[in-house]
């Protein structure tokens, strides 16, 4: 990890009076838990994150209404599917940031489907107080009926209907664990006089390599040098099991970065995926200006799925961003700017660089879209329109298909 100057990784009073309090050191979970949700000095709870080009990061959302309108023809061909049996529907985003997408969604599918104005809700599901407020601002002139929800309000009264998590799953609590001299261990976090810092933790206990086997990765053996790090986010296993309990039948889909465990838990990747954000500068070192930061791991695609299925939710398949918003149009949408009758020049380029960011192989475009299904018979995954193949492909890496 670079060495950062000490200014920048002092620890607030807030934290050295929460670690003092919590015995003086705690897991990096809980850390991170700490600096990204506190609601009153968490990057996100006191909603001190900047979405956009003039912000912090770049999601998808950020840049327009672009995602929204390749995503509908595959929410509506879901929704399509469920209406045909159910009479009250949601689309639920968890996660939802500033709201632009919900929003856009909403938007679009009242246009799409005006007779849904009625059976059609939108639930948004968000920890952080400050940034529920920007989206009931966003929101304010959608034309569906929409609500916030705590996750034990939606299982305790589960929908029928399409759940989004775009970048969340990158923004859950992870834990981070290393090779000693003595063994496997986790990383735990201190301050040590007014800075923080990493300190050893308890030992692995035996259940996290096995978890581990159960995704092809083996700790025992000398593969992984002494000082070998990387994360584990255990806290995707209980929100697998939250967004089964909050949807009685329907379609999960995750969006965000990851890699699969052969790649996530490499070797080759001593110091894992964790990192720091602030006005587009990623900084390996995750204590520097606590709660001003973004902190972010890449998901485990593998581990996601292990534990999605293992919450009761059927795996339909993969592909990456790139690849699914140019199964739903987005090549036509680049030629169509081209046009003679389009929108004005400076509106045309502004649509083609945020097309072109979409489907980057090394930025946007790497996403994996990780898909899975509750209950619904039809589309059959393979039909999906992301995950269909076009006609004379091989599967190749295009799309990971269920059995
Ligand atoms: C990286 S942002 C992504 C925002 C938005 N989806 C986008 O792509 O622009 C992560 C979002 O998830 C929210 N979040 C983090 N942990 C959460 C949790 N456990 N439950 C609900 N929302 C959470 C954050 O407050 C924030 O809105």
């Amino acid at each position: 990890m670079s060495p950062a100057p000490a200014s920048l990784t002092a620890c607030p009073l807030w934290l050295q009076r929460r670690l003092k309090a919590a015995g003086g050191a705690v897991s990096f979970a809980t850390y991170m838990e700490w600096v990204l949700q506190d609601p009153e000095h968490g990057y996100y709870g006191r909603g001190h994150v900047a979405f956009g080009r003039r912000g912090d990061f770049v999601t998808a959302p950020s840049l327009g209404s672009t995602l929204a309108t390749l995503l509908l023809p595959q929410v509506l061909q879901c929704l399509d599917a469920l209406a045909a049996t159910t009479e009250a529907l949601s689309l639920v985003e968890w996660g939802p940031g500033d709201g632009g997408l919900s929003r856009d969604l909403a938007v679009l599918l009242a246009q799409a489907r005006p007779r849904w104005r009625q059976r059609l809700q939108l639930v948004l599901v968000e920890t952080s107080p400050a940034l529920r407020q920007r989206q009931i601002r966003q929101l304010q002139h959608q034309p569906l009926p929409w609500r916030h929800a705590h996750p034990a309000q939606l299982a305790a009264a589960p929908v029928t209907g399409v759940l989004l998590a775009n970048e969340l799953l990158d923004a859950l609590p992870v834990e981070r664990f290393t090779r000693g001299e003595d063994g496997w261990r986790w990383q735990w976090v201190h301050c040590r006089r007014g800075h923080l810092d990493w300190c050893p933790g308890p030992p692995l206990s035996a259940e996290v390599p096995a978890l581990l086997e159960a995704v092809g990765i083996h700790l025992a053996g000398h593969v992984f040098p002494v000082g070998w790090t990387s994360e584990l986010a255990l806290s995707q296993r209980s929100w697998c099991g939250a967004a089964a309990a909050a949807l009685q039948q329907g379609w999960l889909w995750c969006l965000d970065y990851g890699h699969n465990a052969r790649r996530y838990y490499s070797p080759r990747r001593p110091d894992g995926t964790l990192m720091a954000y602030a006005r587009h500068q990623a900084m390996g070192n995750p204590f520097l200006r606590p709660g001003e930061m973004d902190l972010t791991a890449h998901v485990c695609t593998d581990l996601l799925r292990h534990w999605a299925e293992e919450a009761g939710w059927t795996w339909c398949g993969e592909v990456s961003q790139g690849q699914g918003l140019l199964a739903l149009g987005l090549a036509r949408r680049l030629s169509r700017l081209g046009e003679a009758d389009g929108p004005p020049l400076a509106q045309r380029l502004a649509q083609r660089e945020a097309l072109l960011r979409l489907v980057d192989p090394a930025g946007l475009g790497g996403f994996r879209w990780l898909v899975f299904h509750r209950g619904c018979p039809t589309p059959a995954p393979g039909e999906l329109l992301v995950l269909k193949e076009p006609p004379g492909r091989g599967n190749g890496d295009y799309a990971r298909f269920a059995g």
